[in-house]
């Protein structure tokens, strides 16, 4: 029985509907030229995403409680609202946001199929294990890959449909690559379904400079492993303690910017790459950036996309927003 239950939720693997660069390729491109970059979603090996589960539980990390606030307050009215039949969610990750969905569906008699889209398998298999024990009818069909490859595969069947992109993942992309993703998810909308979206809000720097550098160092951990990652995947010789981590709000850009810098000037192999990578001591690489958002630039974003806002949910402060969105034509 247990065993049925495991192979089911084992993840299915979307195939990228372009050509998606490799970790060799983003590497080769992203690392060996100033400005030195790495694509975020190299964080999130299983090491990667233990450590993000352990950032949400950090005092200073308040997206993931006020948006599971939100959720909570909210919750039954999304569902009244869109009363869906599939629940997609675009970088799941743990199940903690959308047991609250499902749980207001099961309360309601709705049985929805729940399909979360991430990058990281081991995580989908947990989160899929975790939500089966808290509601055994769901169906939970786990799709693995990058979402931002193109949405063309993912399967949907019949029915209303709820997505979700939580988290404010969406302030992890630039303001071209948001609206690329966000015009391909308005694509596979169709009338009386929805976008459910979770972005972080504009606020005071000392309280986004806090989330992004926690006093017991676990962004920083988080941070550093995506160079274990190369050094497992690559075969690179990083020394980790070479290295630290630095996150600053830049109040014009209105986004967190994190890097990761040289300490020393030093040499790195890539084994696997036959190339040695070059940094001199203060020399940094771009890891991530996380965009903060006002009414106006959510909206104006949507917009762009060819989405309209059908409900907007705002924390207290407003520390963050979750926004019920349709398309805009329907
Ligand atoms: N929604 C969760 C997790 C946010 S962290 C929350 O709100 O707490 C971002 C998640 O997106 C991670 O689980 C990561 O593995 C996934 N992810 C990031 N980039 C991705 C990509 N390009 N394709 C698929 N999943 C991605
Ligand atoms: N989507 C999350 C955010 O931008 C991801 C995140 C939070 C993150 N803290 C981080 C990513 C630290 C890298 C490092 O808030």
């Amino acid at each position: 029985m247990r065993s049925l239950t495991q192979a089911s939720l084992k993840p299915v693997w979307v195939p990228p509907s372009r050509a998606v660069p490799s970790l060799a390729e983003d590497v080769l491109a992203g690392l060996f030229e100033p400005p030195r970059r790495l694509p975020p979603k190299y964080f999130y090996d299983a090491h990667g995403s233990l450590l993000f589960d352990r950032i949400c539980r950090t005092t200073e990390y308040y997206p993931t409680r006020t948006e599971l606030g939100l959720l909570q307050r909210h919750a039954a009215d999304i569902v009244e609202l869109t009363r869906p039949a599939t629940l997609v969610e675009f970088g799941s990750g743990s199940y903690a946001k959308a047991r609250l969905l499902v749980g207001a569906c099961a309360t309601r008699q709705l049985r929805p199929l729940y399909a979360p889209f991430d990058v990281c398998a081991d995580v989908l298999t947990d989160s899929g294990l975790a939500l089966r024990r808290e509601f055994p009818w769901l169906a939970v069909e786990p799709l693995v890959g990058d979402f931002t490859a193109g949405l063309d595969h993912v399967p949907l069947r019949p029915g209303r449909r709820l997505l979700m992109f939580l988290g404010g993942t969406i302030g992890n992309f630039d303001a071209g690559e948001a609206e690329a993703f966000l015009t391909e998810v308005c694509g596979l909308l169709q009338e009386d379904d929805y976008l459910l979206l979770g972005a972080d809000r504009v606020k005071s720097p000392a309280v986004l400079h806090a989330a992004y550098n926690d006093r017991s160092g676990i962004t920083a951990r988080f941070n550093l492993n995506v160079l274990s990652v190369l050094n497992t995947a690559l075969g690179a010789d990083f020394d980790l303690s070479h290295f630290a981590h630095r996150a600053h709000y830049d109040v014009q850009a209105e986004r967190i910017e994190m890097y990761l810098d040289s300490l020393v000037d030093q040499r790195v192999g890539f084994r696997r790459l036959g190339r040695t990578l070059e940094l001199q001591a203060g020399e940094s690489i771009l890891t991530e950036i996380s965009r903060k958002f006002t009414t106006a630039s959510l909206t104006a974003m949507l917009r762009t996309a060819g989405l309209r806002i059908v409900r907007h949910f705002e924390s207290e402060g407003p520390l963050f927003s979750l926004v019920l969105a349709a398309r805009g034509d329907v």
